[in-house]
């Protein structure tokens, strides 16, 4: 297989911890065998998460010293308002400290409680938000999205049946708009087609429902367009984003990811209204809406950081060195999501350990091995993360699974060989893992902070 070489060079390195076997049990019992609570210290190469992990450019870093630091009116903001108008086309921009800050507003501006929110599939955060705003979640994913073999070149599409049936269900007055990631994390991170988006925005238009995106990986999704829809393949990524977010009203963006910084996100609209509501509820949780709980330098960081995403190379290089570490997997028999979506590769613990029922936790077992077994870092996307319902039982998701995350232009390959082979080492040895019983459970958003013992 040809690798696709850096479009990069390295500048400043990081040096990073050797750990042994016996190191690294310690380190794991003593963070409830939960990988959020390891400390970095003790990681080897580190795949919790894509997110604010990224390598800023020369050229971010620069921007980093010309921070208008002022309250109000800074220019680092201006310059921020110019990348979005530009590179995603919309009209307004209130910063916030990152995604989350975005969807708090978004949720408290546009829900109103009893109404419903459809998703193609839900985040953790974003769903959170939507619920303590008093919405419903509806997930009008495709049925592929839950399958984690099931091949299709576009499996985060919306269902337009499932959309339609629950405007009929509960009706389109109490659905203030459709929330669309681009492309969707917890199914894989899985692109959605852009004639799916022409047909969601159509049908939300059609009966009133605003569309609102998560952007967060939206260079990610635009690449899949242009590899895999027709009439896209010579389309510059640049052009093939802003005509995915032409379907939309709006977005909410976590910089950490596609923007390319270690903080920051926005909540975009187009409409004056809403985001002069916006603007009004920014004050109260994140500043002033021309910093949005981010210093000016910041804000300079992921203007720069948009206008660097778009560019072919570097996306191009991203999406490869990820499907690289996807296709050592597959080729030794190792379950995983297919096809292998934009910042992560996702084990399929239900096939990779079919002996442990779900509700002893085999993703979050899985990932606490891995550790163990060499040092890398991963995350459960199972049924810990998955939370409870309104009743009190666990939301049991179809897909457990745990996610080898990418961060943008830290490792390389031969980091990626190392993450393979510690993978492959412990599925031929699969039999021997035992499960977890969870010892500490907090109330929201508990994988973050549960803990677990070994049954
Ligand atoms: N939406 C998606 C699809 C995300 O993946 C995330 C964060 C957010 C929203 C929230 O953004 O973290 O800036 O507040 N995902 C990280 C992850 C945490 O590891 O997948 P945030």
């Amino acid at each position: 297989r040809k690798l696709i070489a850096e479009p990069f060079k390295i500048k400043v390195v990081e040096p990073i911890t050797m750990t042994s076997r016996s190191q690294r049990e310690h380190a794991m019992e003593a963070a409830g065998y939960n990988t959020f609570l390891l400390n970095s210290r003790d990681v080897y190469i580190d795949l919790l998460t894509d997110s604010g992990t990224s390598a800023m450019s020369d050229n971010q870093w620069a921007g980093m010293m010309l921070g208008d630091e002022a309250y109000a009116g800074s220019a680092n903001f201006h310059h921020l308002e110019t990348a979005v108008r530009e590179i995603y086309g919309f009209n307004y921009v209130v910063p916030t400290h990152q995604g989350r800050g975005a969807e708090n507003i978004l949720s408290r501006i546009a829900i109103k409680p009893g109404d419903w929110v459809p998703g193609n599939m839900y985040f953790t955060t974003t769903r959170a938000h939507q619920e303590l705003a008093g919405a419903n979640f509806a997930d009008v994913i495709i049925d592929e999205a839950h399958d984690p073999q099931a091949a299709h070149p576009f499996k985060g599409n919306v269902d337009l049946n499932k959309f339609q049936e629950l405007i009929d269900r509960v009706g389109a007055g109490k659905i203030p708009y459709i929330c669309v990631a681009v492309t969707v994390n917890l199914a894989g991170g899985q692109p959605v087609s852009m004639e799916n988006l022409r047909e969601v925005s159509a049908m939300a238009r059609n009966h009133g429902i605003k569309v609102m995106f998560d952007a967060t990986r939206c260079v990610e999704n635009a690449y899949f367009i242009r590899e895999r829809e027709d009439g896209y393949q010579n389309k510059p990524i640049a052009e093939i984003l802003k005509e995915m977010f032409s379907y939309g009203d709006g977005a909410t963006m976590s910089g950490k990811k596609d923007c390319l910084v270690n903080i920051g996100g926005f909540l975009a609209l187009n409409d004056a209204e809403l985001y002069q509501k916006a603007t009004q509820l920014v004050v109260l949780f994140e500043g002033m809406p021309s910093y949005g709980g981010l210093a000016g330098r910041d804000m300079e960081a992921m203007a720069r950081g948009i206008y660097e995403s778009v560019d072919y190379y570097y996306i191009q290089h991203r999406i490869e060195q990820v499907r690289y570490l996807g296709g050592e997997l597959a080729k030794a028999g190792v379950p995983i999501v297919e096809p292998v979506g934009g910042h992560a590769v996702f084990l399929d613990a239900r096939q990779f350990l079919p002996h442990i029922p779900q509700e002893q936790f085999p993703a979050q077992t899985l990932a606490a091995q891995l550790y163990i077994e060499s040092g890398v870092r991963s995350m459960e996307r199972g049924i810990v993360s998955a939370g409870r319902d309104k009743n009190g039982k666990h939301y049991l998701p179809k897909l457990e699974l745990v996610r080898l995350t990418i961060p943008r232009r830290v490792y390389t390959y031969a980091h990626m060989d190392v993450v393979a082979e510690a993978v492959i080492a412990l599925f031929e040895q699969r039999h021997l893992i035992k499960g977890l019983e969870m010892v500490y459970e907090p109330p929201v958003l508990r994988f973050f902070t549960a803990r677990f013992r070994p049954l």
